[in-house]
């Protein structure tokens, strides 16, 4: 959208409650001649869904869920940060964005991301590359500096195109939220609209740095640490003990460092708080797990807890304390944002706009997609305790209907994954026909595994192509006759393309 557009790296937060109440009493870039919306986007940093982390935030719940539409049914299309946010940013996938890892050669970061946007910054950015050249496409920034960008209490801020600063010893998110109060209290005085992104580091997990990131030698990964008031809350929470928690498999020492970890991911969403009159969007750029599937603390995989993540909108038209179950996306939002702003969508978003203003009921509801396309490409890094097994790139389709309920993947070692999650919620059973053929009586919906595979597979390669099916189709063979028979011989189809 035309106007002040805000990109910042700052959080709206509690600890200055009464400063942001008092903020948002105040009309919010409003001018008697322009009518179009603000928008502020928080994204937090591996926020999940599934472990319970909105219910243990009170503000959010107040100011957003009871005054917004919460997205239940809504998935990232890559569970990890930066190909995450540029596809929330740009309505792509990401093999479609052409940035697929978040370091060199298929992840070149910020000098690939220049002319799009980034809240947090992409791990490339950093205190000796930030002004080569500075990120343009913002009239106002403040980021988040590698490799000072995960350390709650050493973070390195760079506004604009001054030189970096230094907040040894300030929790980062605090810094945050002085940081976003000054861009509204800024924005406020301006006539036009204005797009303010708030891109908290919370709750990810703290990696401490005092030089440049060495690839060869091994980060150093902790829980995130709790501002000093948050300290005391949640001291019995525990990572909720669901069927996909393996305590078999995890000893109790690592079991209890779990835990904590998980209560400390929750203190440190504590000074999160979003405000008022205007399109107030809160999301995650991924989910999390946490001892589930046996896996450490970490992302980057397909199932539901790293794919689900919370959304909420609050707005103009949007429904209040409404619980939206509609299958939406990352690259649903960038085309929701511009139906936001008035604007046309662009021919090459993957995703199409999130229902908003009304709710859909009935047969509406069943013209929305029911797939997300998931994928991930890259390095997996495990942020506590042992190393996992690697996590392969994997390219997959999650369906989700009334009728059914499904994930498929293929792995790059071309191993495959099929749960039902109709009948298998935690994705414990691998419908996948092993090579010795066991659980191939097995059926979907009626029908043998090994069919809805083959159709899986079709819908997979469908869903690869630039922007969906009817590229896909566009590229098909099609039927045509090279010459005129007045009959058909099954053993002879030269006159005609495209059959089998
Ligand atoms: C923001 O930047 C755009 C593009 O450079 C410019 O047209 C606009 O006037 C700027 N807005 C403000 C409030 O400075
Ligand atoms: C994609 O990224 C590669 C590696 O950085 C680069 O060489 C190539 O030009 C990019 N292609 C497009 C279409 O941006
Ligand atoms: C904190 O960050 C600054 C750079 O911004 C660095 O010089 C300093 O060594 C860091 N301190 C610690 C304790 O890592
Ligand atoms: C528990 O498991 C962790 C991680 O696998 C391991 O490092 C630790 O040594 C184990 N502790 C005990 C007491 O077995
Ligand atoms: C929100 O809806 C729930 C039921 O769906 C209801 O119990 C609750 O009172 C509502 N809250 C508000 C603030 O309207």
């Amino acid at each position: 959208m035309r106007g002040f557009s805000l990109t910042l790296t700052g959080l709206l937060a509690a600890t200055s409650g009464a400063a942001a109440a008092s903020q948002l009493q105040q009309p919010l870039g409003v001018s008697a001649t322009d009518s179009r919306p603000n928008i502020i986007l928080t994204l937090t940093d591996d926020q999940d869904l599934l472990m319970d982390s909105i219910n243990n935030m009170p503000e959010l719940n107040h100011h957003l869920r009871e005054k917004g539409t919460f997205y239940r049914n809504h998935f990232v299309t890559t569970a990890i940060c930066c190909l995450s946010r540029a596809s929330l940013l740009t309505g792509r996938l990401a093999h479609n964005t052409n940035i697929t890892d978040v370091n060199p050669p298929y992840g070149e970061g910020v000098s690939k991301f220049n002319t799009l946007y980034t809240g947090k910054i992409f791990n490339a950015h950093t205190v000796d590359n930030y002004n080569t050249p500075f990120i343009n496409g913002f009239n106002a920034s403040d980021f988040l500096l590698d490799p000072y960008t995960y350390s709650y209490l050493n973070a390195t801020f760079q506004r604009n195109h001054d030189v970096p600063v230094s907040y040894e010893g300030q929790y980062s998110t605090d810094v945050l939220v002085d940081k976003s109060l000054g861009f509204l209290h800024d924005a406020v005085h301006e006539a036009s609209p204005f797009f303010l992104t708030i891109a908290p580091l919370a709750p990810h997990s703290n990696v401490q740095s005092n030089g440049p990131i060495d690839p060869q030698s091994p980060l150093k990964i902790t829980a995130p640490p709790a501002a000093a008031r948050h300290q005391h809350l949640f001291p019995d929470a525990q990572v909720p003990r669901t069927l996909n928690f393996n305590p078999d498999e995890l000893n109790d020492s690592n079991i209890e460092h779990n835990d904590h970890f998980y209560r400390q991911r929750l203190r440190a969403l504590q000074p999160n708080d979003i405000l008022d009159n205007t399109y107030i969007v809160y999301t995650s750029d991924n989910g999390y797990h946490l001892s589930q599937h046996r896996l450490q603390a970490g992302k980057e995989c397909g199932f539901e807890e790293d794919i689900r993540v919370p959304f909420f909108i609050r707005g103009p038209g949007v429904a209040a304390n409404h619980t939206e179950k509609a299958v939406t996306t990352h690259i649903d939002f960038a085309p929701t944002l511009f139906e936001m702003a008035g604007l046309p969508l662009r021919s090459d978003f993957d995703g199409v706009p999130m229902p908003l203003h009304h709710v859909v009921q009935g047969p509406g509801e069943k013209a929305r997609h029911e797939h997300v396309t998931v994928e991930f490409w890259g390095i997996a890094i495990p942020e506590s305790g042992s190393l996992d097994a690697e996590i392969p790139p994997t390219y997959a389709v999650r369906i989700h209907s009334t009728d059914y309920d499904l994930y498929y993947s293929v792995w790059c070692s071309n191993e495959h994954q099929l749960y039902d999650l109709k009948t298998d919620p935690y994705e414990l059973n691998n419908l996948y026909p092993d090579p010795t053929g066991l659980q191939t009586e097995t059926t979907i919906l009626g029908y043998p595994v090994t069919q809805v595979i083959n159709r899986l597979d079709a819908l997979l390669l469908v869903l690869k192509s630039y922007q969906g099916f009817d590229a896909f189709y566009y590229h098909q063979k099609k039927v045509s006759y090279s010459r005129c028979e007045y009959g058909y011989l099954v053993d002879d189809r030269s006159h005609l393309s495209g059959w089998y």
